[in-house]
């Protein structure tokens, strides 16, 4: 971080309020002093992410992360802790000079954003070729055809790629960027003998955008049969495909006011239901939802429907990713289509109205979804059929966590497979035991509180001091009065924290959790800050006042008896008569003191 001035990081920090960043992502409820909200980064039921504004801190009870806005960002958007401040600065409007360090990263931020300025070039190239261009014209005629309108196709920024070889590769030797650069970004291909060419050619242009709408991408669909129907931009340092949701930032703000969102597989779906009304719909490209797909929308929405093909099997990955939203009180639906029409077709002929009341509202469970595309599978008239349909079926509820849905759900299907409710419940039973035994669960405990005695009374006791200080930075002047400075803290990570916190007292700057933690590049230790700083203690809690005390004695105690072990040792290597009994008198003395102070009051009174 040398080249992002501390006071750079301050001013971003204190630009914004961290209440607004956060829900930005999520939604918070204000509670007391605090907001909170679900975790977006754990799954939960009851919400314990909490914000505190006054702190500009945000800690989740539940996963216990924690941190300031730089890392609720670093989380968030998955990045670095310059690339957070970057990514603020640039929302603020603040300069960040001078640029990266190393000629090395400055490289690939300038190629980056070169990147960037080719991909948003080629999106308005490829849009005037479909608007000015013969060919371009029947493209649109094609696009007529499938039902899009002018608005939906100037709003999702659709364009075509010529039958040219040349023509966005001149458009950017022209403008003098860097052609290797779109080699690498995906725009173009290059031959053997070293020339550059346009990698889209004769396709139907879908840009793609990040949650930002900029464009990182294009989907390009053959116009005509023909292998591969899309050709998609690889992966890039703009682009990651396992991230990104076709149509988000256009969603997003439906998604976020409705709380549900729809999720279909293509791009004409999401085209074709935004125009018809449903614009809470977005799509995975191409491939199965992923998990930071599924992050995009974590924590935002009470209902997720899944628009599937009618032949789409039961038990996808896609499927079983979904549990974990409804895990957290969100209800997870899946709608069908009838058979041979994707959600663009159907709402073509059909309309939005249609689409909603017939194929909306006549969704299924996640887990009768899940149930009845496994019971497709079985013939249920002979036993054969019945156990293989149960032994399926039971991992779909094994995994259902509301112990009255799961009921419910046994009940049907000792009904279908005509078996005693009692003996699936055992079946049931007796697999939940072999596959989470309690004597490993315990075995776990164990581990984890052997692991926390593993901390020194050193180290709590630095942690102490350290967390009144982030309460209340009056403790910092009376450490300085009782001669506790910065070397009197030796365990890391909080010799480190000590030695920023007494530095920015010198600099006479603000030491709270949020401003400490910004010299930290590393999520562990604003965790560690911001653990520190809760709970959420009144500043004159006398509590707090009794910790002090204690820990400022006993720190002193501590290193005391430290350097009497050390100069103990040192004895043997002694040779010079004067030094050696300097060393004893010292040694006298440091015991001495050691004792007063114990004498003198609560010095044993921590305990451990
Ligand atoms: N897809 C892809 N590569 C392919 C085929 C499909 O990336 N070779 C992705 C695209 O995101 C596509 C989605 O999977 O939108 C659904 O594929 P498909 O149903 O075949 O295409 P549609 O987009 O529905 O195209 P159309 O309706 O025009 O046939
Ligand atoms: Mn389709």
């Amino acid at each position: 971080m040398a080249y992002i001035s501390d006071e750079v990081i301050e001013e971003i920090r204190r630009h914004f309020d961290l209440v607004e960043v956060v829900s930005f992502y999520i939604d918070l409820k204000k509670v007391g002093k605090n907001f909170v909200g679900f975790c977006p980064f754990h799954s939960e039921k009851t919400p314990s992410f909490t914000v505190s504004p006054e702190k500009q801190i945000f800690h989740c009870f539940g996963c216990q992360t924690g941190g300031n806005l730089f890392s609720f960002i670093m989380q968030m958007e998955d990045c670095s802790f310059p690339d957070a401040v970057r990514l603020l600065a640039q929302r603020a409007g603040i300069t960040v000079e001078p640029p990266p360090s190393t000629p090395a990263e400055k490289l690939k931020v300038q190629a980056r954003e070169s990147l960037q300025e080719m991909y948003s070039l080629a999106q308005k190239y490829y849009q005037a070729l479909l608007w000015r261009s013969p060919q371009g014209k029947e493209v649109l005629t094609y696009l007529q055809r499938r039902g899009l309108n002018k608005q939906s196709i100037l709003e999702f920024q659709l364009g075509y790629a010529g039958n040219n070889w040349q023509g966005l590769t001149g458009e950017l030797r022209k403008r003098g960027y860097d052609l290797q650069i779109a080699l690498t970004g995906g725009l173009l291909g290059k031959s053997s003998t070293g020339r550059y060419y346009d990698y889209f050619r004769e396709r139907l242009i879908f840009p793609i955008w990040d949650s930002r709408g900029r464009v990182v991408a294009f989907g390009g669909r053959i116009l005509g049969p023909g292998e591969p129907k899309y050709l998609n931009s690889p992966e890039s340092p703009l682009f990651n495909k396992s991230r990104t949701l076709y149509g988000f930032h256009l969603a997003l703000p439906h998604i976020r006011r409705e709380k549900k969102a729809l999720l279909v597989e293509g791009y004409m779906d999401v085209i074709l239901l935004h125009q018809h009304g449903i614009r809470e719909a977005v799509a995975p490209l191409g491939t199965a939802l992923t998990e930071k797909q599924l992050s995009l929308l974590r924590g935002r929405l009470d209902k997720i429907l899944l628009v599937f093909d009618a032949d789409e099997g039961g038990e996808t990955a896609v499927l079983r990713g979904l549990e974990l939203f409804k895990n957290e009180g969100c209800r997870v639906e899946v709608a069908q289509l009838p058979p041979g029409l994707d959600p663009a077709d159907y709402i073509k002929e059909r309309g939005g109205e249609v689409f909603r009341s017939e194929i909306m509202g006549s969704a299924r469970s996640l887990t009768d979804y899940r149930l009845h595309a496994i019971k497709k599978g079985f013939d249920l008239a002979g036993e054969e059929g019945r156990i293989g349909y149960w032994k399926e079926a039971r991992r779909v509820l094994l995994e259902i966590q509301e112990a009255l849905e799961r009921e419910e759900y046994l009940k049907k299907i000792a009904g279908e497979i005509d078996v005693a409710l009692e003996v699936l419940r055992g079946d049931l039973e007796n697999i939940k035991k072999g596959s989470f035994p309690e004597e490993r669960a315990k075995g776990k405990k164990v581990q984890a509180q052997e692991e926390r005695k593993k901390f020194s009374l050193k180290e709590l006791v630095e942690r102490e001091l350290l967390s009144c200080v982030l309460h209340n930075p009056r403790y910092l002047d009376q450490l300085k009065k009782l001669e506790i400075n910065a070397e009197k803290f030796t365990e890391e990570p909080y010799r480190e924290i000590a030695a920023t916190v007494f530095q920015l007292e010198q600099q006479g700057k603000e030491i709270s959790a949020a401003a400490l933690a910004s010299y930290f590049s590393d999520p562990e230790m604003h965790k560690l800050i911001v653990s520190m700083a809760l709970p959420d203690n009144d500043k004159e809690d006398p509590r707090v006042e009794k910790i002090f005390r204690d820990c400022s004695k006993k720190i002193r105690a501590l290193c005391w008896a430290e350097e009497r072990k050390r100069l103990i040792k040192s004895l043997q290597n002694t040779v010079s008569r004067e030094e050696l009994s300097a060393k004893l008198q010292r040694i006298r003395d440091l015991k001495k003191w050691e004792e007063e102070l114990y004498r003198s009051g609560e010095g044993e009174d921590f305990d451990v």
